[in-house]
């Protein structure tokens, strides 16, 4: 293990990575399951691939790619895809549909609507979960309640009130806290929780938003054509997200992975602290951490999915907001003739790390970065705090 301090960035570098890799969990065959599912939904639309073609010129390697969530289903980030495929799936199995062949399609008959109207969904979220939440039970004709963790701004509240949910509460409890609130108000109310994050006796759930997620896996497949990535750089929350699409990956080219790097805030890094603590248990970061990535502000990781990410991973990485904050405008004002993304706090964390790596000859070496390299990123997020963006994309100041 090697762990190497740079201004604003933290890396944990793991020398020889012991492998994961399974024939039922998050493999194509799942992923290709959600694709199915999400294109039968009449808003569905494949999210780009970009080639930063002018950077990767300049930086000296073979390609950049970003996948670019921030249109996704027009709720601006890509956690609409878990949310949606977890709310079908728990309604197949309540409606006894078979899950790999139903549609969207199947839950318009008259009879479904009328019982899906009974239904009510709940989770906690810092902002784009719940909105796919929302979204997903207004599509399907059900109620949903969202909470949110303290120091929520109203722009991210007003999105999920306007997404569909009959009720969108700010409390006074951080992340973890919400989270557990939330599951005490789904027994209270027999409301069905729908929750992004696994603990002991709740796996089934989170495993079908990890599934859903890797719609975004199937489309890049498809997007990529002859090439396939050395390097992905994946950022994390619960890690969820980053656990699901590496998991695909290391399935996907299980005798030649591609080097993965998680990437987090430094204030709530819960899966750098795992694997510093090294002892292969999640760990979690406590009190109430700040971070202009709200997305990203997460204090424990999703037990489900850690086993992935201690044993699947190369690099983590905890980032000063200043590197997100660099990525935004970076992905902003591209070079040459590359398109411009709009990504928001949690989205460009990633951007910003990979050019704080490769304006760095100690740091591209590290990563062993040339010009054979295929660098993958997703940018989760577009401006989901869209005064939060403008302000950061005027400002030249780190
Ligand atoms: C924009 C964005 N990116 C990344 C993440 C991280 O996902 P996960 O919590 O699964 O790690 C989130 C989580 O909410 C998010 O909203």
């Amino acid at each position: 293990m090697k762990i190497i301090m740079k201004d604003h960035i933290r890396t944990l570098g793991v020398e020889e990575i012991t492998g994961w890799y399974s024939d039922t969990m998050f493999t194509q065959k799942q992923a290709e399951d959600a694709l199915h599912f999400h294109k039968s939904l009449p808003m569905y639309q494949e999210t780009r691939l970009i080639s930063l073609t002018a950077a990767a010129h300049s930086y000296g390697v073979r390609k950049i790619f970003v996948k670019d969530e921030s249109g996704r289903f027009g709720l601006k980030a890509f956690k609409g895809l878990g949310g949606t495929y977890a709310v079908f799936r728990l309604l197949c199995q309540k409606f006894k549909m078979n899950e790999t062949t139903a549609t969207f399609e199947d839950f318009q008959r008259e009879e479904i609507r009328k019982q899906c109207e009974a239904i009510e969904f709940v989770t906690a979220t810092d902002g784009n979960h719940g909105k796919g939440v929302a979204w997903a039970a207004r599509i399907f004709g059900c109620k949903s309640h969202v909470f949110m963790p303290k120091g929520t701004v109203e722009a991210r509240r007003k999105a999920i009130e306007d997404a569909g949910a009959s009720t969108v509460v700010i409390t006074d409890l951080n992340y973890d806290k919400t989270v557990a609130y939330a599951e005490k108000m789904a027994q209270e109310k027999g409301w069905i929780l729908v929750q992004d994050t696994s603990w002991e006796g709740y796996e089934e759930v989170p495993r079908r938003i990890i599934e859903g997620y890797l719609t975004m896996a199937a489309e890049i497949e498809n997007q990529m054509e002859e090439d396939r990535p050395t390097h992905i750089f994946l950022q994390a929350g619960v890690g969820a997200m980053a656990g699901g699409i590496t998991a695909y990956y290391l399935n996907r080219y299980r005798n030649d992975p591609p080097c993965i790097t998680i990437v987090e805030p430094e204030t709530v890094a819960c899966i750098y602290l795992s694997a510093e603590m090294a002892d292969g248990e999640p760990h979690t970061v406590e009190g109430d951490p700040i971070t202009i990535m709200a997305g990203l502000n997460c204090g424990t990781p999703c037990g489900i999915i850690w086993p992935v990410l201690r044993d699947g991973v190369s690099f983590y990485c905890a980032c000063d907001d200043c590197i997100t904050k660099e990525g935004m405008r970076a992905y902003a004002n591209p070079l040459g003739g590359d398109p411009a993304v709009i990504s928001g706090e949690s989205g460009a964390v990633t951007y910003g790390l990979l050019l704080e790596i490769l304006k760095d000859k100690e740091l591209k070496e590290l990563w062993k970065m040339d010009e054979k390299s295929v660098i993958l990123l997703i940018n989760t997020e577009g401006a989901t705090d869209p005064e939060g963006y403008e302000r950061i994309i005027k400002d030249h100041k780190r």
